[in-house]
């Protein structure tokens, strides 16, 4: 595979040297493209001696050097010769360039005009990257679906602790070739995810319903559709904005989510049901706002249609996953749902731990699979975990396909 490593200027250029060491070592074809910024601390010629090939420096010269026409639209040619770009270290001030489109150089050009895999290894001050902007600019490259690889926390070349060094070339090339491997093994497949809570309606001003942010949901959707998939995402109510490329269903209560999930079920190859669904509605909703009086108001709440257990008892061959959410006994609690559910998998996450769970960037989970195993994944960010969840959902569906 081909990739385009582009090299920004920050202190931790000269890792990047490591980086296109390291990549080769794995049989990546890699062309180098710097900033300006960046040749200010290494040299191109490093590159060229570690890759055997020339630099790109410019964006209207070509890894000769010499101006051309052809040199001009050099960014369309690499741009379609390389199916990743990586990019490391990626500055704020590039994070800020990527996010709003802005091409004033090559590696900014090449990225507006590339449409593979984008691994981005962010490096800068503390502040500079706990800045709003810095992190706004993120999740705006997050939700197209590139991979970011977290910096660390440590001492800084500014003589500052705390996040900002950049990852570790080790992890930013296993990343990118745990990237590589997932390319697009998902195209062709159509999933349905359901994500984020639903709102169970007591009056026309109050509801019922839960913590749920959908970021777990809208995570998987993220990752499947930047894997190539073709995904419907049927959201309860969430702030999160549309993932990048994904058809995005807004439902409100269990009732209306339901619907949509049937509405897309026979299209479906792979459903995977992330959402908090209330497991109760009010029997009789109120058609005025309830006036508060100095009594005790009591709801009577009839059970919710289940709607994992509705699809279970449809699926067919689809591949269905469910979550879990316990607060004790995760495997047991999971294994049950996926028995009485008819799932092939079951994602459970313990609730009300700190940092996972609802409304955590991070989770952690333990994947109960139809074949027996229990497979306990480490936390990671929701994005990471959302692509786990996929690869042993590729892998279940073969074993379960030559189990028959
Ligand atoms: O959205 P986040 O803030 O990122 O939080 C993520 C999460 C914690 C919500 C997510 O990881 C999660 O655990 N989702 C499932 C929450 C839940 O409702 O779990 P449960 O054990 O109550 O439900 C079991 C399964 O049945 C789930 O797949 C659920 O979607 C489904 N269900 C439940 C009730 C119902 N009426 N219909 C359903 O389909």
């Amino acid at each position: 595979m081909n990739i385009a490593l582009g090299v920004g200027g920050g202190i931790a250029a000269y890792k990047a040297a490591e980086l296109a060491r390291l990549l080769e070592e794995r049989g990546f074809v890699v062309q180098v493209l710097m900033t300006e910024a960046a040749q200010q601390f290494v040299r191109p010629l490093t590159f060229a001696a570690l890759t055997g090939r020339k630099v790109i420096t410019d964006l209207f010269a070509s890894a000769g050097g010499e101006e051309t026409l052809s040199s001009a639209v050099e960014h369309i040619r690499v741009a379609q010769d390389n199916q990743m770009l990586i990019v490391a270290p990626a500055t704020a001030d590039l994070l800020a360039r990527f996010a709003h489109g802005l091409a004033s150089d090559f590696l900014t050009t090449l990225y507006l005009a590339f449409t593979g895999t984008v691994v981005l290894a962010p490096a800068m001050n503390t502040n500079m990257w706990r800045h709003p902007a810095t992190q706004a600019n993120l999740e705006t490259l997050r939700r197209r679906g590139h991979h970011i690889v977290e910096p660390e926390e440590g001492h800084l070349a500014c003589g500052m602790t705390g996040p900002g060094r950049l990852a570790q070339p080790e992890r930013i090339a296993a990343i990118a070739s745990a990237a590589a491997v997932q390319l697009r093994d998902l195209e062709g497949e159509r999933i349905v995810v359901t994500a984020g809570p639903t709102e169970e309606p007591i009056d026309p001003v109050r509801f019922i319903s839960n913590r749920s942010s959908g970021k777990m949901g809208y995570s998987l959707a993220q990752a499947a559709a930047a894997r190539g998939a073709d995904v419907v995402l049927v959201s309860g109510p969430v702030t999160l904005p549309d993932p990048y490329g994904v058809t995005v269903l807004r439902v409100r209560t269990a009732s209306d989510m339901r619907q949509a999930v049937m509405e897309h079920l026979k299209d479906a190859s792979i459903i995977v049901k992330a959402a908090a669904v209330a497991d109760y509605h009010v029997a009789n909703v109120a058609s005025r706002k309830l006036k508060k009086t100095a009594m005790r108001l009591s709801l009577e709440l009839d059970p919710t249609v289940d709607i994992l257990a509705e699809v279970g008892q449809k699926k067919g061959d689809r591949l269905l996953i469910g979550f879990a959410a316990e607060t004790e006994n995760l495997v047991a609690e999971a294994r049950r749902k996926m028995e009485t559910k008819n799932c092939d998998m079951v994602v459970g996450n313990l609730v009300g731990t700190d940092g996972t769970g609802f409304e955590a960037d991070q989770n952690e989970v333990t994947l109960v699979v139809r074949t027996g195993d229990v497979i306990k994944l480490p936390r990671a960010t929701k994005l990471e975990v959302a692509n786990w969840i996929f690869d042993h959902a590729l892998k279940l569906r073969l074993a379960l396909h030559a189990a028959q």
